[in-house]
């Protein structure tokens, strides 16, 4: 299997319920270690930037209101399968579908309000990586 990278990022939701710690301890606990982790506040253009891909969307509005209303926790994630194993970890984006255990079954609310975020691709993951962090900032 590949050794791959992966954007996390622990929502606003997550931040204000004080679960970094919890999250982060999941994440290395299976396996994926943090080659870099940053708290940030996200502007609203901010926000806007990193969901372009969802613009059309009808929760694009509150999605992003959402997104830049509190700090997050952006974290690039690395081992083996990282796209898809933290993919299992985080569940359905929906918390009402999320299986047990998971990070959205034990920490979301909502769709909107859904506690962490993971990119779902190569292509995105590298993306969404740069949109954070800087090369060198990855170790
Ligand atoms: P995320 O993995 O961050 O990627 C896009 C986000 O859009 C998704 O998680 C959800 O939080 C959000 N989203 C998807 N569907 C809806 C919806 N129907 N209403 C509000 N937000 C949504």
């Amino acid at each position: 299997m590949a050794i791959e990278r992966t954007l996390s990022i622990i929502k606003p939701d997550a931040v204000k319920k004080g679960v970094i710690g919890a999250i982060i301890a999941r994440f290395e606990s299976e396996g994926l270690r943090i080659a870099a982790v940053r708290k940030v506040h996200l502007s609203l253009r901010e926000a806007q930037g990193f969901y372009a891909v969802h613009s059309a969307r009808g929760f694009f509005g509150e999605l992003t209101e959402f997104m830049s209303s509190g700090p997050c926790v952006a974290i690039v994630l690395e081992g083996e399968n990282a796209i898809a194993k933290n993919r299992e970890i985080m569940g359905a984006t929906n918390p009402a579908n999320a299986a047990e255990g998971t990070l959205r079954k034990l920490y979301a609310d909502s769709v909107g309000e859904n506690a962490v975020h993971g990119s779902d691709a190569p292509e995105t993951a590298a993306v969404e990586i740069a949109y954070f962090f800087r090369g060198t900032e990855l170790h």
